[in-house]
């Protein structure tokens, strides 16, 4: 229980595990400030991921491979000012963790100490054991995410469905194996064929998140922009939306440009 809202028990890492082991789906959402992270907490997700898709949604770059640690805390600082309740997850960026396990635990020492953080998330499987354990030593509770890893991006070059081959598919549930074994609490499958994701979320007793990978992962995530509608280039498959805030946002500004312009703003009651 918090100090600070004793009335809300927040939601852990144990929490997340407990509600695969009794079969009830894990809502999991993104957010980058204050504002937004306030309404999504308030509304009930359990898990709230700080994602470096913030390089694609907030700054407007094609990848997620320009963000870096400190705008990563920035934005990590402002969620956990305004949340009450969700667990809250922070990518570590590209960058930050891979191929040095000292470097990978500074970063996640930062992102902990600075931002307030309770969790971090990294991208890969085997090759990058040796930080996540390091990570994990600390203390700091890891989820994976395997699949379509975006920070891989020139590697594979396309953003299609991943592990459709059987070898790609094996080498998705021996590195999920490995990261329950090692200790991760959950782990992101995306973009991945829905029968490999029962499968591995059949393996694994940890829970596993899904984007873009069919309706049997243990829970579901989602960019928060894209659920509401915001970028209306965006329109993959897998993606519902369920608003057109695009839409809802142009009218009234529209409204108010039309206003100010016929002069109707303010009016009397809205002037001093
Ligand atoms: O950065 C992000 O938003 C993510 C989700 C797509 C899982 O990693």
């Amino acid at each position: 229980m918090s100090i600070h809202t004793p009335d809300i028990k927040r939601v852990t890492t144990h929490i997340i595990q407990e509600m695969k082991a009794r079969g009830e789906k894990i809502s999991c959402l993104t957010a980058y400030d204050f504002s937004m992270a306030g309404i999504v907490d308030a509304a009930g997700v359990e898990l709230i991921l700080v994602g470096d898709s913030a390089s694609n949604v907030m700054a407007g770059h094609e990848t997620t491979l320009p963000i870096t640690i400190d705008q990563m805390i920035y934005h990590a600082t402002s969620v956990v000012r305004a949340v009450k309740r969700a667990l809250v997850v922070v990518d570590l960026p590209f960058g930050s963790y891979q191929g040095n396990s000292r470097e990978a635990l500074n970063s996640a020492i930062r992102i902990m100490k600075e931002s307030g953080a309770h969790a971090v998330k990294l991208e890969g499987g085997l090759e990058i054991k040796d930080s996540i354990t390091r990570i994990l030593s600390a203390g700091v509770p890891v989820m994976g995410h395997l699949g379509l890893t975006p920070q891989s991006i020139y590697k594979f070059g396309t953003y299609t469905v991943r592990a459709k081959q059987e070898a790609e598919a094996q080498k998705l549930i021996e590195d999920a194996k490995m990261l329950e074994d090692v200790g991760c609490f959950s782990v992101v499958l995306e973009k991945i064929p829905s029968s490999l994701t029962k499968q591995v979320s059949e393996t694994v007793t940890i829970p596993t998140i899904g984007i873009g990978a069919g309706p049997h992962a243990d829970g579901q995530i989602l960019v928060l922009h894209d659920l509401l509608g915001i970028n209306k280039a965006f329109k993959p498959r897998f993606l519902r939306r369920y608003a057109d805030l695009n839409g809802v946002m142009t009218d009234a500004i529209s409204n108010y440009i039309k206003d100010v312009k016929g002069k109707s703003f303010p009016n009397h009651q809205e002037s001093y």
